[in-house]
């Protein structure tokens, strides 16, 4: 087998150039309160159900809102709802059901806002889609149905990537539903080529699959709630990209009562660790029954935001290198130079002021294969001491704590190659 990488398309790679993307999970089911499968879970009969739309204003859901939150965020891209498991499109069907934005209280087409919003702010709009539907039983219907729901699925992509402009990807969710079934991929994926070719195609392979091309046609594998393995890419024919995506609690549909929620270090943290392999990071929020980003989210992305714009060199174009670290640490290069991730590095302050006091020193790492010719922090300019044995291909730099009054979770050194 060849151990050549294949060159990634030039959609795959401007993807893994976006880093750092707003999942957003939001349909009439935000108006309970209780999760996005709260239909499923509480056996909520169909006609009930279906009145939700009625009350569905969207009062607060502005396209342009939520693109400002996610680039203050340092988010490049946002992955939104188009349809979920319980059937409700937030798009403008065309006829297609009447189970739609339009039919609802908000009376509009919402996915036409977010695109525009999206546009408008230079953020890029990605559409998740369902391909599971609790309304078409496609779960456990039998075959001419679920043929017939197939038609009815495609035609609404097909409305999707005809209406709304270049968008950033499809991203879609359920096939684990039906794991023997024939999706007819082929058609589908056809159609997304023709009307969207720099579209990227990702299809989640769900909990317990993460990682794994279910097509040929898929430019991105999922990681679901679980840190990303580094993909081995040699001798494969095609270079594909990965994507953890993550709740910032424990749901994706807004949980009203669900405290569980992450911190900017637990995001600073994921997401240095999805870069370390070059995948991508999706990271949820669940708007409220109105549309509007929960106040506790947009504040810690923010937070989490400023550390991004401070590392934006190597968060957004560095790629891993082969350099082995300790513990959490890693190597990644971008434009020419190197950036090692330093992880659990303590506050260099007075023993009685700052517990944390530790992690300063040298740390060593190896796979350096050019001589060094600086060190320094990338966010106060400071310069480190180095040595490094070249045959040995070691580096150790002496690690400085970080400066009374500053904690950056990771904190990244710049390393200039002679
Ligand atoms: C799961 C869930 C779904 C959620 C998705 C996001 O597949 O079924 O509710 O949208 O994960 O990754």
């Amino acid at each position: 087998m060849s151990q050549d990488i294949p060159v990634p398309a030039p959609r795959i790679e401007r993807f893994e150039r976006l880093a750092y993307g707003m999942f957003i999970h939001w349909g009439v089911y935000s108006q309970l309160g209780r999760g996005e499968w709260v239909m499923n879970r509480e056996q909520i009969p169909v006609a009930e159900y279906t009145k939700l739309k009625d009350t569905f204003t969207a009062a607060d859901f502005d396209g342009r809102a939520l693109a400002r939150i996610a680039k203050n965020a340092g988010m490049t891209y946002i992955t939104l709802t188009t349809r979920h498991h319980d059937g409700f499109s937030l798009y403008d069907t065309r006829g297609l059901s009447d189970f739609d934005a339009p039919h609802s209280a908000a009376g509009r087409d919402l996915i036409a806002d977010f695109a525009e919003g999206c546009r408008a702010e230079g953020i890029v709009p990605f559409f998740y889609h369902t391909t599971l539907d609790w309304r078409w039983q496609s779960h456990s219907c039998d075959e001419a149905r679920f043929n017939e729901y197939l038609d009815f699925l495609h035609q609404s992509v097909e409305v999707l990537c005809t209406h709304y402009g270049p968008i950033g990807g499809l991203w879609f969710d359920g096939d684990w539903s039906r794991r023997t079934a024939d999706w007819k991929h082929d058609r589908l994926y056809r159609t997304i080529r023709r009307l969207q070719p720099e579209a990227m195609i990702i299809n989640n392979t769900g909990i317990g699959n993460e990682g794994k091309v279910s097509h040929p046609d898929v430019d991105s594998v999922t990681f679901e709630q679980s840190m990303p393995k580094a993909l081995d890419r040699r001798g494969h024919a095609k270079y594909i990209a990965g994507e953890m995506c993550q709740t910032m609690n424990s749901h994706w549909g807004i949980g009203a009562s669900d405290y569980s929620f992450k911190s900017p270090a637990n995001i600073i943290e994921n997401l240095a660790g999805c870069r370390k392999v070059g995948a991508n990071y999706l990271l949820n929020v669940g708007p409220t029954a109105t549309g509007a980003i929960p106040e506790y989210e947009a504040a810690a992305l923010a937070v989490a935001g400023r550390w991004a714009a401070r590392n934006a060199v190597p968060v957004y174009a560095g790629k891993p290198t082969g350099i082995a670290c300790q513990g959490r640490d890693f190597v990644l290069a971008a434009d020419g130079k190197l950036y090692w991730f330093v992880h659990d590095l303590r506050i260099a302050g007075h023993g009685q002021v700052t517990v944390s006091v530790g992690g300063a020193g040298p740390r060593a790492a190896q796979g350096f294969q050019q001589p060094i010719r600086q060190v320094r922090w990338l966010d106060n300019g400071e310069s480190l001491a180095f040595a490094q044995n070249p045959a040995a291909g070691v580096a150790t730099v002496n690690f400085t704590g970080y400066p009374y009054g500053t904690n950056l979770v990771v904190r990244v050194a710049e390393i200039e190659l002679a």
